[in-house]
């Protein structure tokens, strides 16, 4: 089915890995087989990143041999390091992302490695990994740790992303305190230096901004949007920040407006059900 707009679903990992509870690795697995029959063709299913730093993914293998794989949806993973792409070719990951950050403080927080470190572990597994790679740059308005981003910070992580590989950026508003202003002045700078069509958005919605948000990145052209199946998430390395934008409330937004996502809503809500049950 043509789409306008896609869906990037975030609710396996992004959604779950700061449940204090460990997930059971059958529901993780449910949640997974309940979106890849909704219509979304992307799903971020696992994370393989160290265990002791993030308990809740340490069971990203378990949960990739596990899925019923539909033809047409990629079920992606996050790779930190050589460690993480080897696991995640070994899993069968049909996609790869690499994680940085436009500001300092985050970057260490979250991988333990400045921005300009992590960039030189990121490009020998962008070259290295046989699947494509996206490329993730937190923190794009403001950091926990730093305060404002500044744009010009966002442009330099995203053109190495791009230029070691990667096949897409998708920008984290991480701690979800962007505002339809924070993202209109943004969005102006990165218009200048990249195409929209390498750009994907990924909101959190701490302050219950992100469908605002997503409508003024619809005006520059976005046509990539990451979001959570009922919400579900936040990060454990950006205290207070809260899931990322609802898919429920994404879809329903974007079809208002006449844009087809090819998401069977009554499919979402089933999924939307099953994911708040896992919350504790
Ligand atoms: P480190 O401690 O600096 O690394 O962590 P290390 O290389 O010294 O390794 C420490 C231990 O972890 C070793 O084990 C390694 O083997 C192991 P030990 O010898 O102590 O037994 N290890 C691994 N194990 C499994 N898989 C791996 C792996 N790598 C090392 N891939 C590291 C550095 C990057 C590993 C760590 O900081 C880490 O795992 N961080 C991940 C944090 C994370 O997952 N954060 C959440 C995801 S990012 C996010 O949510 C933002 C996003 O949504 C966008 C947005 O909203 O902005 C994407
Ligand atoms: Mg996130």
């Amino acid at each position: 089915m043509e789409v306008d707009v896609t869906i990037f679903e975030m609710g396996p990992r992004d959604g779950l890995q700061n449940e204090s509870n460990f997930i059971k690795t059958l529901d993780k697995i449910k949640l997974v087989n309940l979106l890849s029959t909704s219509g979304i063709r992307k799903i971020e299913t696992a994370s393989f990143v160290s265990s002791k730093w993030v308990p809740q993914m340490a069971d990203g293998e378990k949960v990739m041999a596990g899925i019923q794989r539909q033809s047409g949806v990629s079920f992606t993973a996050l790779t930190p390091n050589k460690q993480g792409l080897e696991r995640a070719i070994k899993a069968k990951a049909d996609e790869i992302a690499v994680f940085g950050s436009a500001s300092e403080g985050f970057s260490k927080a979250n991988i333990n490695k400045s921005v300009s470190e992590s960039l030189q572990i990121f490009r020998p597994i962008v070259k290295a990994a046989p699947m494509p790679v996206r490329g993730y740059i937190s923190c794009i308005t403001d950091c926990p740790y730093d305060g404002p981003t500044n744009p010009a910070d966002v442009i330099k992580v995203g053109e190495e992303l791009l230029d070691m590989g990667c096949y897409e950026i998708s920008l984290g508003d991480t701690l979800g305190s962007a505002t339809p202003e924070t993202t209109q002045k943004l969005m102006s700078a990165l218009s200048s230096a990249f195409k929209t069509k390498d750009l994907a958005l990924h909101f959190h919605d701490t302050k219950g901004r992100a469908i605002e948000n997503i409508n003024m990145s619809l005006d520059f052209g976005i046509s990539t949007f990451d979001s959570s199946i009922a919400g579900l998430g936040g990060c454990p390395y950006a205290p207070g920040a809260k899931g990322n934008v609802s898919t429920e409330s994404v879809i329903e937004f974007l079809e208002s407006k006449g844009l087809r996502t090819g998401v069977d809503m009554e499919k979402i809500k089933e999924a939307a059900e099953f994911a708040r049950s896992l919350r504790q």
